[in-house]
Order: structure tokens, then C-alpha cells, then sequence
């Protein structure tokens, strides 16, 4: 799949089989992940990878939106540490970049995954810091629930003439 047909077919996958996400393809993510752009090149990221069903099952208890994890078999947190943030307040940009990142390398890798939303929301950032014994200099961004697709929704055109401006408003 070129990144063109990747970024133009890319939708939420919440719907996963059992079949686990093998190490290679992990080490693919996050290697997508880390390859994203962040300014002045701090990379101030790390990435847990849960695998661990019990943990995974734990999350739906503070996260109104991440019952999919009931079924998927594998999960990413991106996060930042605050240590590496050193010249400037950029990580919630470049933890996107490194989210969106993986789920396109997923979506091109034959994957589904969708991002699950962590950072603002304080009982979200709360939960993940309690679940995973995070230090308190890391801050979870964005976990991202991967698996083989049961299912995939269909391809959407979002392009929108009327949000599109040239040489000013
Ligand atoms: C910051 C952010 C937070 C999101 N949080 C959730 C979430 O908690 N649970 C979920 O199922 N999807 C979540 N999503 C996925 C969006 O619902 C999804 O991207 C959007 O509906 C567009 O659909 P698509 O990804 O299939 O194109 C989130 C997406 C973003 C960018």
C-alpha cells in the first residue's frame, strides 16, 4: 500500500479478532512511531506496549470509550517525559505525529487500530499513571488499541473544498 491509498483508506478499526499482533509487527509500529516529526527533533516520547490481558481489560474501568480493549490483544501509550522536554512545549504535537504514525503503519501493515484519547482528560491521564506505575515525569498522551481486523469500516472521502483557503481567509 502506497501512503497516499494508507492515508486516504485509514479508519478506526474497534472490531479485532484474537489472533495476537506478532513481535515483528509491534517492532514495526513502533519504528513508525518513532520515525514522526517533533520539533526541534526532542522525540520526547515513550511507548509502552501492553499485552498483558488483564491490564488491557483494566482500562474500560476509567476509560468510558476503550471497551474495544475487551477484545483487542494488543495496546501502545504514547507518552512524554517531561525530562526530555527541554526546549520546547511541543509534546502533545509531536506524541500526535508519533500516534498517527502507528496507525497508519498498522492500517498499511493490514492492522487495525484506533487512538484512544488519554491526555486532557485527568482521570483518563490518572487511571493510565496508576495502571502502569508511570513515574510522574511521564505523561500519557494517547493509547492506541491494535489487532487483526473482524471487521473494517469503509473508506470515506472527507475532503472539503469549502475548509480550504489560499493566501488568507
Ligand atoms: C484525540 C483523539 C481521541 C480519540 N479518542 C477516542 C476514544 O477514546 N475512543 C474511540 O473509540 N475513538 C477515539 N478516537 C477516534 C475517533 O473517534 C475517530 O478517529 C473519528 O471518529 C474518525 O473516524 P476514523 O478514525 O474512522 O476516520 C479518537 C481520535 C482522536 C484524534
Amino acid at each position: 500500500m502506497d501512503t497516499l491509498e494508507a492515508i486516504y483508506t485509514r479508519r478506526s478499526v474497534r472490531d479485532f479478532t484474537q489472533d495476537v499482533v506478532s513481535k515483528m509487527d509491534v517492532q514495526d509500529l513502533l519504528k513508525a512511531g518513532m520515525q514522526a516529526p517533533s520539533a526541534k527533533n526532542e522525540r520526547p516520547w515513550h511507548f509502552i506496549v501492553i499485552n498483558d490481558p488483564d491490564v488491557l481489560h483494566a482500562v474500560p474501568s476509567f476509560h468510558p470509550h476503550a471497551k474495544m480493549l475487551f477484545d483487542a490483544t494488543l495496546a501502545i501509550l504514547v507518552c512524554s517525559d517531561r525530562r526530555l522536554e527541554l526546549k520546547r512545549a511541543s509534546w502533545i504535537q509531536d506524541c500526535s505525529a508519533a500516534t498517527e504514525n502507528i496507525l497508519l503503519a498498522a492500517h498499511a501493515k493490514g492492522l487495525g487500530a484506533v487512538w484512544l484519547g488519554v491526555f486532557p482528560d485527568a482521570d483518563r491521564v490518572q487511571g493510565m499513571q496508576t495502571l502502569l506505575a508511570l513515574p510522574p515525569e511521564i505523561r500519557p498522551m494517547a493509547l492506541v488499541a491494535v489487532g487483526h481486523p473482524a471487521s473494517r469500516p469503509e473508506a470515506i472521502d472527507r475532503y472539503d473544498e469549502s475548509r480550504v483557503h489560499y493566501n488568507g481567509w
